[in-house]
């Protein structure tokens, strides 16, 4: 098999390839997207903190100055949303969006909501479980993050449902060469999910609550350091990031378990592994399989150069089987303690968020360790057809 994200098992399976890219072709030119693939931990990492590369390309040059042809017009609500987040703009719009809501994020802000998601997780666990299982994605690995970033923003209960699909839709333009129908659907996505913020965003500057968008939206009415374009794109992001990849770690981190029975039985064993086995569960099946960063001056990688106007493809599954840098690579070891994995990311873009997402994540594995203990697979789970952004469609489970 050959890198083809496109084909179901490639994605349901795509470590041997890395591994075969790695070893001989770790910086190598990938055709059908125009996209350098870099398949090593050093060097993924090593582009992502380099500064000559960028999210975008807008902030030193024209689409004209990159020799591409721009977005097509039909995108242009869909690109205002999302280039006014913090994730796809560089210094120094970044660094003003960023510090705005950083400090809501840090490790202490989010240790304090601790026992508020314990809570949640206990909830959904219990119900489960007196269900007598289901399905783990959309009844447990959904609504825990849902909830959690809903409830710091703001969003009213009734309107939660709205988000995850708002979400999904959106995702789809970040797949390797979208069609057009998934194009045209994240698209009308961008736009409800913009109008629906807007109206919020409106009547909490009205009303304000003790909620992110309410202090949002207070600092966007004075007006120099927020717009509202930016207070709607950074609330799309916050909602979308907050819990798009903590779905995805659930569901592949409780496949990953039940592949790997004796790590199960480690874990379940000793709940202390907790902290790590979280953090292997990102590394061994890692949830966005990729990053792209646009190159704003020449590089060399690996020997090749790589010019201005180019795409680099960095490959995040690939990385963290690394064997230059993790012992035993393809081992699943919830003890491992050595696992500097890069599925956070690396640079000024590193995840806002990952303080959060380690709580929840280690809150929801083990509400389920301790109130299921005999947790088992019902069956064969199916993966989504999402290559970038990687996880189970559902997995169906017994308690
Ligand atoms: C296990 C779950 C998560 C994973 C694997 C993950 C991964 C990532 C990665 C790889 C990036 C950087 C992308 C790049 O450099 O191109 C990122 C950025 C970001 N993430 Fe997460 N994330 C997770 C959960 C969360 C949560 C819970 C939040 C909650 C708010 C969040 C908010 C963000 C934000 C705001 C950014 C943009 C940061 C910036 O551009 O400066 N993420 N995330």
């Amino acid at each position: 098999m050959r890198f083809d994200p496109w084909n179901p098992e490639f994605v349901a399976h795509p470590y041997d390839v890395y591994d075969e890219l790695r070893r001989e072709r770790p910086v190598s030119f990938f055709e059908p997207t125009g996209q350098w693939l870099i398949a090593r931990h050093a060097d993924v990492n090593a582009l992502l903190r380099d500064r000559r590369l960028g999210r975008s390309y807008l902030h030193v040059a024209t689409h004209q100055e990159f020799g591409k042809p721009g977005d097509p017009e039909f995108q242009d609500p869909f690109w205002r949303v999302i280039r006014a987040g913090m994730l796809d703009v560089e210094p120094p719009v970044h660094t003003r969006l960023r510090r705005l809501v950083s400090k809501a994020f840090t490790p202490r802000m989010v240790e304090a909501l601790r026992p508020k998601v314990a809570r949640i997780a206990g909830e959904l666990v219990d119900a489960f479980v007196e269900r007598g299982g289901g399905d783990l994605i959309s009844e447990v690995a959904e609504p825990l993050p849902v909830t959690v970033i809903a409830e710091m923003l703001g969003v009213p209960e009734a309107d939660r449902h709205l988000l995850r699909p708002w979400s999904a839709d959106i995702c789809g333009m970040y797949e390797l060469n979208p069609s057009v129908e998934a194009q045209h659907t994240a698209v009308r996505a961008a736009e409800e999910f913009s109008d629906y913020l807007i109206g919020l965003a409106r009547s909490r500057r009205a009303n304000p609550g003790d909620d992110l968008i309410s202090a949002l939206a207070l600092v966007a009415e004075e007006g120099d350091k927020l717009t509202e374009e930016e207070l709607v794109g950074t609330c799309v992001l916050l909602l979308n990031a907050g819990h798009e990849a903590t779905v995805n770690v659930t569901g592949n981190g409780w496949w990953s378990l039940f592949r790997n029975p004796a790590e199960l039985d480690r874990l379940r064993a000793d709940h202390g592994l907790l902290p790590t086995a979280v953090e292997e569960m990102m590394r061994w099946d890692t949830p966005l399989q990729m990053f792209e960063r646009w190159v704003l001056e020449d590089i060399s990688v690996g020997g090749f150069d790589i010019p201005r106007g180019t795409e680099v493809a960095l490959l995040f599954g690939s990385a963290n089987r690394d064997p230059e840098v993790f012992a035993d690579p393809d081992r699943l070891d919830v003890g491992r303690v050595d696992n500097p994995h890069i599925s956070f990311g690396a640079g000024i873009h590193f995840c806002l968020g990952a303080p959060l997402a380690r709580i929840e994540l280690i809150e929801s594995f083990g509400a389920l360790l301790r109130r299921a203990p005999k947790l088992e697979l019902a069956a064969e789970p199916v993966w989504g057809s999402g290559y970038v952004i990687r996880g189970l469609e559902s997995i169906q489970v017994r308690v």
